[in-house]
């Protein structure tokens, strides 16, 4: 069997859209499939992490010996990432969290009738940067789906969200980002970079890993 780097150590993956109510039958959400962050969770528990995955809806089986637990809406993952975020090694906020909710979630079904209508949002709240401005926080990695300027955007999350890494991917590329096998990722921390050209989102899963090994291990020695 492969060599086990995370061997004892606890990993918590966030991944897939959230859904946002609009009224019973109704609701907000965006085209992200799940895919790379239940490649992450394989991986790691491939190098022997504990893994929990905080899943939005997806229609993906659960990887072997993966602890998941489903949840639809951006405070519904909130509330499950932080539950359980003590103790975690790592985390890895890989969901297309929705940014805005629906201010009033309507009771009963919205009846059409006007010829516009209105939805008020209010912010979402972020998981990630709450994570990551916790006094004894995980090593923190976040994700950047841009589709311009991928780089200069992804160093700005990196210092205003307090991450220890990002790993950013252009989504206006054909084939690559959302609902894609493949991606294309550059992998930004504070001091370094490294491009992971176009691969299976299951290779780009153990290149990241290895890399956020890689600093780690530079962490503690330091
Ligand atoms: O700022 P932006 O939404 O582009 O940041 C993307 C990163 O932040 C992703 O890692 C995503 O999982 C995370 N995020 C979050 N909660 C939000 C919005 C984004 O955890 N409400």
């Amino acid at each position: 069997s492969q060599p086990q780097p995370l061997q004892g150590k606890k990993i918590m993956i966030t991944a897939g859209p959230t859904r946002e109510a609009i009224d019973p039958v109704r609701y907000l959400s965006n085209h992200s499939s799940g895919k790379m962050g239940y490649a992450i969770a394989h991986a790691a528990q491939a190098l022997g992490a504990n893994v929990t995955l905080v899943s939005g809806p997806v229609s993906l089986s659960t990887p072997d010996k993966v602890k998941r637990v489903d949840v639809n809406s951006a405070e519904d993952m909130l509330n499950a990432v932080m539950s359980d975020i003590d103790h975690q090694d790592i985390f890895i906020g890989c969901a297309a969290v929705a940014d805005y909710k629906v201010e009033q979630v309507a009771t009963d079904k919205i009846k059409k009738s006007a010829e516009h209508m209105q939805l008020r949002l209010a912010r979402n709240p972020d998981i990630l940067a709450t994570v990551a401005s916790l006094d004894n926080k995980p090593f923190t990695v976040g994700f950047a789906a841009e589709t311009s300027n991928v780089i200069e955007y992804a160093q700005g999350k990196l210092e205003r969200k307090n991450l220890d890494m990002i790993a950013a991917n252009d989504v206006a590329i054909q084939g690559q980002g959302f609902n894609a096998d493949n991606n294309a990722l550059h992998v930004l921390w504070s001091g370094g970079q490294h491009n992971l050209p176009t691969a299976t989102k299951t290779e780009l899963a153990r290149q990241l890993l290895q890399l956020i090994i890689e600093r780690m291990d530079n962490d503690e020695n330091s």
